[in-house]
């Protein structure tokens, strides 16, 4: 880890901890993707352990944040047993003053906004360089879409304007979703209407998720050189 990235991952660390102190026992808790997340994760089962907090379950948002929690014990849910979550606390990769997202650099982007839809509360942890003016400044939109027809769905999205990349997983194969989805990242540049964009890829079949989080965020936990700030 280079001297920034250890400055970044501890700005992670503090927003997710602060987000973590709105955790109360009993809840029915949201479990985010990404590094930010796994800090609230490895928070919230150091105080299930120490018995700060009781009762609390976790509803994992992907399959990698499932493999943490369980590994450090916190007790699992699934929206079928608990449909409605009370808080949940996840990442982004990109927000704007509004506190409309982008997010699912981390791949999880359709069952992190299923259990956005389904909570209370969404709580968005991040470190202050993902503060934007306007979305798409510093990130493409990550789409999701069925790998059938998916060099159709490239085209559509070149024709609403993005440059488009298949992602790729490390080992250089396409990267497949938890859903076995494809994710194509668009690159639109500063998008000037996210909900006219969010409307166009909501109605085009094929497409399962995107990654514009829109009127979803209830808080907004962010760390930075200058301390922690909450807006909600
Ligand atoms: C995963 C996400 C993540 O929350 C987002 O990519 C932020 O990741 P990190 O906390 O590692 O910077 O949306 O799909």
């Amino acid at each position: 880890m280079t001297p920034d990235e250890s400055v970044v991952s501890s700005f992670k660390r503090a927003a997710a901890e602060r987000a973590v102190d709105f955790i109360q026992s009993g809840m029915v808790v949201g479990l985010g993707t990404g590094s930010t997340a796994a800090f609230a994760v490895r928070k919230l089962a150091v105080l299930l352990a120490e018995g700060t907090l009781k009762d609390v379950v976790g509803v994992p948002t992907s399959r990698t944040t499932e493999a943490l929690a369980t590994s450090l014990g916190v007790p699992l849910t699934t929206l079928d047993v608990h449909p409605v979550v009370d808080l949940t606390i996840d990442g982004a990769d990109e927000v704007a003053p509004d506190l409309s997202l982008i997010k699912g650099g981390g791949g999880a982007l359709l069952r992190e906004k299923i259990v956005a839809q389904a909570s209370r509360r969404e709580v968005i942890i991040v470190d202050a360089p993902k503060l934007s003016p306007r979305l798409g400044t510093k990130w493409p939109v990550p789409v999701e879409v069925l790998p059938f027809g998916w060099r159709s769905q490239s085209l559509f999205l070149e024709s609403l304007g993005a440059r488009v990349t298949v992602r790729l997983a490390l080992d250089g194969a396409p990267f497949h979703t938890d859903q076995g989805n494809v994710v194509l990242d668009c690159d639109f540049g500063p998008i000037n209407d996210a909900a006219a964009l969010a409307a166009r890829l909501d109605s085009r079949a094929g497409v399962m998720a995107h990654g514009l989080f829109l009127n979803l965020t209830t808080d907004l936990v962010v760390a930075g050189p200058d301390g922690i700030t909450h807006r909600v």
